[in-house]
């Protein structure tokens, strides 16, 4: 593979702006969606083996980053599925599609904003009619934006980040499961920003604490019923959303204790793991898919 989108040990992210949601067209180096490091600096092809065959999911922010990574791998382990984004990534969606179809895999396209309730029911109804059934819901859109004082945090803004990144979780959760049946699977990314309280995140910040109490309460509710909770936390990992809401100072200390940021592949698996039968016995679960930093909960 090309060097491009590797980072090694040591390796700082180079700084560069985008105008917010932003694109992963124009992110350089180019996230990694389908492959995997091995350690030594080189990546080697995701191996898929059937896991998820058959089964029909909804993702939301598919068109990039993390979930993009999640439909392909989806895609290769034998899924179809629809992704949600907003208008403005159109770009990237279409990529998304030509990338999951030269898997050989079967996706739908929906830009919407899932701020609005109304839009969250219309995604599901959307994915149950074009997928024929629905078997796990993949809540991945996020807003964030880099604000380093709560006296400069204007009221907008924290309303903004609560209807992006938690009102619709509930919705698409609350909308979807009358269609789930045993066996089905809702996977919610949260961040590790929950679990270190990140200061300059702090709306965001709150959402995903809000996101992991959500995936252990609804757990509570399903998991007697045969569907599984489940939500991940990455650390840094490199995509569009990082250009597109963080300063330079901050991107240049984009990293992990692995000395790097992650790829969105290297959370795509985790998402796969929990969408199928190898993790059959977790639920309610927050998977710390961060580079190395020690975490409670
Ligand atoms: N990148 C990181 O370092 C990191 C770390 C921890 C958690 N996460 C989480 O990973 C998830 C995916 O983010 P990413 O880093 O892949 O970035 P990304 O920019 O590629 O994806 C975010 C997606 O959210 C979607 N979105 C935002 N607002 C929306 C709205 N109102 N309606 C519909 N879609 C909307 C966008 O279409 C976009 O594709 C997010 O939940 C984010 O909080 C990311």
């Amino acid at each position: 593979m090309s060097s491009k989108g590797q980072f090694g040990k040591g390796h700082e992210v180079p700084v560069q702006h985008q105008k917010v949601p932003g694109l992963e067209s124009k992110l350089d180096p180019a996230p990694i969606y389908d492959q995997l490091p091995t350690g030594d600096g080189k990546y080697q092809p995701y191996k898929a083996a059937g896991k998820l065959s058959g089964k029909r999911a909804l993702i939301t922010g598919g068109d990039s980053g993390i979930g993009r990574s999640i439909a392909i791998l989806y895609a290769m382990e034998g899924a179809s599925s629809l992704i949600a984004y907003l208008p403005e990534e159109e770009e990237d969606a279409q990529e998304t599609k030509r990338l999951v179809e030269a898997k050989g895999g079967k996706i739908w396209l929906k830009s919407t904003d899932l701020k609005e309730r109304g839009n969250c029911k219309d995604v599901v109804e959307a994915a149950v009619e074009k997928l024929g059934g629905l078997d796990v819901l993949v809540n991945n859109h996020a807003y964030q934006m880099m604000v380093e004082d709560i006296k400069d945090l204007d009221e907008e803004q924290w309303l903004h980040t609560f209807n992006t990144n938690i009102h619709p979780f509930f919705y698409l959760s609350k909308y979807a499961l009358p269609h789930m049946t045993p066996g089905s699977a809702i996977i919610n990314n949260a961040s590790i920003n929950a679990y270190i309280g990140r200061p300059d995140l702090l709306d965001y910040t709150s959402t995903k604490g809000a996101i992991v109490a959500f995936t252990r309460g609804l757990s509570n509710q399903y998991v007697g019923k045969g569907i599984r909770v489940n939500a991940v936390a990455p650390g840094p990992v490199w995509t569009p959303l990082i250009p597109a809401t963080m300063t330079e100072e901050k991107q240049r200390q984009f990293t992990s204790p692995m000395g790097r940021p992650s790829q969105p592949s290297e959370i795509a698996t985790v998402f796969v793991f929990l969408a199928g039968p190898d993790s059959s016995s977790i639920s309610g679960q927050t998977i710390h898919a961060n580079g190395g930093t020690v975490v409670n909960g």
